[in-house]
């Protein structure tokens, strides 16, 4: 097992992250990190902090536009924010969450839908939710020359169907079914799957099972690679917190004590101060006034 790099290199001196990267990292046990960002600044940041890869997920529709689940994402919400992440990120490998009812239809609207991430957008890759039932459109897409990330487990585009933002592969069924679509997604060519919210040990085997990385969240260390929420992990979505969220810090409450600060010094006349303006000649303003 090799160490990783702690600190990350300088944006400039690091090379662009690829599929093959993620395929030399499971070799050589090298954990594979990944956040979602759906903005140019927060991209900019994740990419100066050393972050291999970012999926601008379709959980834009929650913690970003304010929906209940992901359900209402279309396709212009999803490229519109592609295109912003393109934009500031330019070292990790940029994946696009393909949004419900893009992919599901016709195994040809797939396609197209998977091309314009990497067309208009910006992206490197395209990710998308289910198993068995979604292997037609992947070997196509994979075919048009598009990376393919698969997504099992929770599927939140399924939230109707699994009855909720619930754990799953808990019984034996479930577990095997888990782990026998795994398989149909690598023989596919999927390059990674994300494994959310399954039990640690069924994602350890999954994982050991598998050539292409597993990117776990909610599914325990033994995967090959995490991923995260951006807005979860920063404290700056304060809806819900899932059980598998680390918070790494507090943004919502340091957002209001900063928009409390501005308000109480607009009230008070203390800002702007006047380093924060552009001052005039006096002789340019006794000519105005003369
Ligand atoms: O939409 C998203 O952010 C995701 C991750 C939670 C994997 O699918």
């Amino acid at each position: 097992m090799s160490t990783p790099t702690i600190s990350p290199l300088p944006v400039k001196e690091r090379k662009k992250v690829s599929i093959r990267s993620f395929q030399f990292k499971k070799r050589r046990s090298e954990p594979i990190t990944m956040l979602t960002a759906y903005d140019y600044a927060t991209a900019s940041a994740i990419d100066q902090a050393g972050i291999d890869s970012i999926l601008v997920g379709d959980s834009l529709g929650m913690v970003v536009l304010g929906y209940e689940n992901t359900l209402p994402v279309t396709m212009s919400d999803m490229l519109h924010h592609c295109k912003a992440v393109a934009r500031g990120a330019k070292t990790p490998l940029l994946i696009g969450d393909m949004p419900f009812m893009s992919y599901q239809v016709s195994v040809e609207e797939a396609v197209r839908n998977a091309g314009r991430f990497l067309q208009e957008a910006g992206m490197d890759a395209i990710k998308l939710e289910g198993g068995r039932e979604r292997v037609d459109a992947i070997r196509a897409i994979v075919a048009a020359g598009i990376p393919v990330m698969g997504h099992l487990g929770l599927t939140p585009q399924s939230i109707h169907q699994l009855g909720g933002f619930r754990a799953q592969g808990k019984t034996v069924a479930a577990a095997q079914r888990l782990l026998e679509d795994a398989k149909l997604l690598e023989e596919a060519g999927c390059f990674a799957v994300v494994l959310e919210a399954i039990p640690p040990r069924l994602a350890q085997q999954i994982s050991a099972e598998l050539r292409i990385p597993t990117i776990g969240i909610g599914a325990g260390v033994g995967c090959d690679g995490q991923v995260l929420v951006t807005h979860d992990l920063l404290g700056l979505f304060d809806r819900f917190t899932p059980k598998f969220v680390k918070k790494y810090a507090n943004l919502h409450a340091a957002m209001i004590a900063a928009f409390e600060g501005y308000r109480e010094d607009v009230l008070a006349r203390s800002f702007p101060a006047e380093e924060h303006t552009n001052p005039m000649k006096d002789e340019t303003w006794d000519q105005i006034n003369a």
